[in-house]
């Protein structure tokens, strides 16, 4: 008999082909139940593949009574509780280094869809608004010689740090730890938070969610902002709040901000959709065919590696043998 394997949303068909040919693959989507329902209905179901939207707290995870692995098809795993599954010997997967490029580059899309008025220039247009040059058209900003601060020097942060030096950008940062290395490689310079925040004239940042820094951007910090500066969010929604984003933007006390995650995703603030000088995207960071195959490929390798007895290769950062 072949193991159970429950994936909440379809994904690549390549990846459903390959888990078809090695388990009893269930879909949730479709089914008209909830995940935890699905998990109930088979108590015997040995993998869970989870999207970053579904929430697999202690509840879902009692609902697996056997279950080997939680496969999350997305690098952060701010969406399942960890600890519970850590605590049940179930293995935890994320999908590392595969979104990076991607990301970083929708970073740098972002930035310069604010920086240089984008989305507000193709609406102009399209509402027949465009009747010739005009010397002071849409002016926006240019990239060269002004500072990204970037907050968390990762891997996608790092990527995003590279994309702007060769904009001629300086590149400050903000980590937990220095990274000297990078510091004297890339002429990268470590500011700390709050000084980072005053200084540069894009931050963005890049870091997981934890309840650590929920509202991280709050009114507080994004009052130290410069009045012309940009706030890019590409990471996670719940690091900013929402609200007092909005009224700073409404304020123009920055030039604007580039979001493709959200305090309540998929609900998208209404003051923030009212706005000109904000461009928002439906959460699609890693949304690249190659991105979106890979990280498929490698949830299915690690319920693969989980179900034959193996340790993943992509257990989530800091698991340690005695976890899982
Ligand atoms: C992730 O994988 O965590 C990203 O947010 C996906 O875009």
């Amino acid at each position: 008999m072949k193991n159970k394997v429950i994936l909440t949303q379809t994904y690549l068909p390549e990846a459903m082909d390959r888990l078809r040919q090695g388990f009893e693959l269930i879909v949730v989507e479709g089914s008209g139940k909830e995940p935890i329902e699905v998990l109930r209905d088979h108590p015997d179901a040995r993998a869970l593949i989870s999207f970053l939207s579904d929430p697999v707290g202690a509840d879902v995870i009692e609902a697996g009574s056997r279950l080997k692995i939680i496969a999350n098809y997305a690098v952060g795993t701010n969406n399942i509780d960890v600890a519970h599954a850590r605590r049940k010997g179930i293995y935890v997967t994320h999908t590392p280094d595969v979104l990076t490029d991607a990301t970083a580059d929708l970073t740098m899309a972002l930035i310069l869809a604010v920086a240089r008025r984008i989305v507000e220039a193709d609406n102009f247009l399209r509402s027949g608004n465009f009747t010739g040059w005009k010397a002071q058209l849409l002016l926006g900003k240019e990239l060269r010689n002004r500072t990204l601060g970037i907050v968390g020097l990762g891997r996608i942060g790092l990527a995003t740090a590279l994309r702007a030096r060769a904009f001629g950008m300086r590149v400050i940062y903000y980590d937990r730890r220095r990274h000297e290395d990078l510091e004297k490689k890339y002429g990268f310079e470590f500011f700390r938070f709050v000084d980072l925040v005053k200084t540069a004239d894009v931050v963005s940042p890049h870091i997981p969610y934890s309840d650590d820094v929920h509202h991280l951007f709050d009114r507080d910090v994004l009052g130290l902002m410069k009045p012309d500066a940009i706030f890019v969010n590409v990471s996670r929604g719940p690091i900013m709040n929402e609200e007092d984003l909005a009224e700073h933007l409404e304020q123009k006390r920055l030039f604007g901000a580039g979001l493709d995650v959200y305090e309540f995703e998929p609900r998208v603030n209404v003051r923030l959709k009212r706005l000109d000088n904000v461009v928002l995207l439906p959460h699609i960071g890693s949304a690249t065919d190659r991105s979106r195959l890979e990280m498929a490929l490698m949830t299915v390798r690690s319920v693969e590696q989980a179900l034959a007895g193996q340790r993943p290769d992509y257990l989530i950062p800091g698991w340690s043998d005695d976890s899982g």
